[in-house]
């Protein structure tokens, strides 16, 4: 594994690893890596010569100040767990951790991109300009990296959507290969963002995939709108039915049926295309806002 804090000497790896032949797979991530994020590394050294991990907490993505100066930063520990990965065909991981000075030379970037109707549910609208965030930096990342293939988690599922819709504006040819959500011994999905939970919240928090497990079941026999209403009500009132301290409870913000490739809301789970249903939930528990999904 080698570090590379500088854009000039990733293009020049780059380069390099082009000449050669090699194929080259990108894991873009924020840092604060856990066991998900890894699933993806390892994934990607499997299937190229050369992987890069870009580790970059991406201002622009941000739509809420606080949540950008909380989220974790532990750039250290991240190095030292991709060194322990088995890194199986590759020749080497080049972790990129530039500076935001470095990823935006010229300033914050003033370029916007529009992915229509699967960027106006659930995320989208609660989250101004994200997903132009993610494809501003994801791009550029792409330009540098020049990969064959590009690894994405299943658990940011709308971001799946938003990337492929963003390859198939810019016509790059990159293989987006979606992976499955990793999850705590709990099913708790591990996210960055966990770490900011009391142990309280924490010890709560599982009840969100207990209960998407459950909708799951209750599809086989109840409609969409009483699955939906059933999720949302069952996370509001879990607090009573189980009394926690400090007056902890879930807020759930949305929870969305959707056909799994185009995002749109079904009505009628015959309404779902050739892979199916996807329910997507937010939920805020202890300040953290929590996602998660459930494939029907
Ligand atoms: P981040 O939240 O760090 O996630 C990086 C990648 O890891 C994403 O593709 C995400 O879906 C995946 N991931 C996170 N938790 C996972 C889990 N429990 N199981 C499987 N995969 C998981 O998503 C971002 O960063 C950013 O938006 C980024 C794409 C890097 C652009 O800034």
């Amino acid at each position: 594994m080698k570090q590379i804090t500088r854009a000039a000497e990733l293009t020049a790896a780059i380069e390099k690893a082009k000449a050669q032949g090699l194929e080259i797979g990108l894991v873009p991530t924020m840092g604060a890596l856990h066991e998900g994020h890894l699933s993806l590394i390892e994934r990607a050294t499997r299937e190229n010569d050369l992987v890069v991990v870009s580790l970059f907490v991406n201002p622009i993505q941000f739509n809420n100040k606080e949540d950008l100066a909380k989220y974790p930063r532990t750039i250290e520990a991240d190095l030292a767990l991709i060194g322990t990965l088995p890194q199986a065909r590759a020749t080497e991981v080049l972790a990129f951790t530039p500076t935001v000075e470095e990823m935006y030379p010229d300033g914050e970037p003033t370029e916007v991109y529009h992915f229509g109707p699967v960027e106006e549910v659930m995320e989208g609208p609660r989250r101004p300009g994200h997903f132009s965030g993610v494809a501003v930096v994801v791009r550029r990342l792409f330009d540098l990296a020049q990969p064959r293939r590009a690894y994405f988690g299943e658990k940011d599922y709308q971001q799946i959507a938003v990337i492929r819709a963003l390859l198939e504006q810019i016509k790059y040819p990159i293989e987006l290969v979606a992976c499955p959500i990793v999850r705590a011994d709990d099913g708790l999905a591990l996210s960055s963002r966990n770490m900011r939970l009391s142990p309280a919240a924490r010890a709560m928090a599982p009840a969100i995939n207990a209960t998407l497990e459950q909708a799951a079941e209750m599809a086989e026999y109840e409609d969409v709108d009483d699955v939906k209403e059933w999720v949302l009500d069952t996370l509001a009132s879990f607090h009573e039915v189980n009394p926690q301290p400090d007056g902890l409870r879930f807020e759930p913000e949305y929870f969305e049926v959707v056909d799994a490739d185009t995002l749109q809301p079904i009505d009628d789970w015959d309404d779902a295309g050739e892979h199916g249903a996807v329910g997507c939930i937010a939920v805020w528990l202890d300040g953290v806002r929590l996602i998660d999904i459930v494939k029907f």
